[in-house]
């Protein structure tokens, strides 16, 4: 009772899938989904898909968004476009603009999911590491919906769904980067929906938490024993499923009468998250780069 379909590991297309909403939900809409080629972006472009959306995948690697478009032609029979930008880089996201505008004539749906993150200590970490994770994150997040509101959505409308996790209102070790980078996220969310609001624009945030199959769950679950803790403290004792995609296409839809608003989808974790001082042992030597 109540639980999600077995998870998968990879970025994979779901082996069973069940209709959480009617197949015909996001008929004849377009979704731009940045950071669409792998993780949660991807099964969000998935889940949309199913329930008829055109759909334009984008990152800053072409050729991962291209494997993952054919995955999912591959899974759905249906078109998706994959474009290379970086949100860091304004004139790449409107040349990408331009040629979703120019390929279907519209754009209602934008899903902002890229993110860059790792674990580092506060006294390790450099300037220019804060500095890449606020950039991509927070500045890459306004520059994307800059461009949309300019391009398109200023005259017809439209949803932006931000993808976060909920470190901008708590506390922990190894995260102060990004925990910037998401409470900046969650104030932009705000002002957005309170300025854009007017034009029927809708701006919310999902904040999924520790989703297994994914490398924020690797990287940033910590070792085996303290990821086992860490849940059993959370009031659902287990990590998220990728199932949680479904949250997207909520927010996106009609039926979401929803701005300015963020769900939480990390099955309660954030009311119980520990201090976990401990996983600062042996973090400053910190050996790898993703
Ligand atoms: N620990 C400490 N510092 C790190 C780091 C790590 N694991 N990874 C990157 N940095 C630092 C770099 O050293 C650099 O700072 P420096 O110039 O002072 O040395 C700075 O961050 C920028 O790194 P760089 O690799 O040049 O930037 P990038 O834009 O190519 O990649 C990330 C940065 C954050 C996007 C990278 O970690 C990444 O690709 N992550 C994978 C995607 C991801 O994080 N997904 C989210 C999972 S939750």
């Amino acid at each position: 009772h109540g639980q999600p379909p077995p998870n998968i590991d990879e970025d994979d297309c779901l082996l069973e899938y069940c209709h959480l909403f009617s197949v015909q939900s996001a008929q004849d809409k377009v979704a731009f989904i940045i950071g669409g080629g792998s993780e949660i972006g991807f099964l969000i472009a998935q889940v949309f898909m199913r329930h008829s959306c055109h759909m334009v995948i984008a990152s800053r690697s072409l050729p991962r968004v291209s494997t993952a478009s054919k995955k999912l032609v591959a899974a759905k029979g249906q078109w998706c476009l994959p474009l290379s930008l970086d949100v860091q880089d304004p004139p790449t996201i409107i040349v990408a603009v331009d040629e979703v505008l120019r390929e279907f004539g519209k754009m209602d749906i934008l899903v902002n999911g890229a993110a860059g993150n790792f674990p580092c200590p506060a006294s390790t970490l450099s300037f220019n590491a804060f500095k890449t994770v606020l950039d991509i994150d927070a500045a890459g997040t306004f520059n994307v919906s800059h461009v949309l509101y300019e391009k398109f959505f200023q005259d017809h409308g439209g949803v932006i769904v931000n993808i976060t996790v909920t470190l901008g209102s708590w506390g922990q070790v190894l995260l102060i980067h990004a925990g910037a980078a998401k409470a900046a996220m969650d104030a932009m969310m705000c002002h957005l929906a309170v300025e854009w609001g007017h034009g029927n624009i809708r701006v919310n945030i999902l904040a999924p938490g520790l989703i297994s199959g994914t490398k924020g769950f690797q990287q940033l679950g910590g070792p085996q024993a303290s990821r086992i803790l860490h849940f059993l403290r959370s009031p659902l004792q287990r990590a998220g499923n990728k199932i949680i995609a479904h949250s997207a296409l909520f927010l996106a839809s009609p039926a979401a009468f929803v701005t300015g608003a963020v769900l939480v989808a990390n099955g309660g974790m954030w009311l119980t998250s520990p201090n976990n001082t401990e996983m600062l042992v042996g973090f400053p030597s910190f050996p790898t780069k993703l």
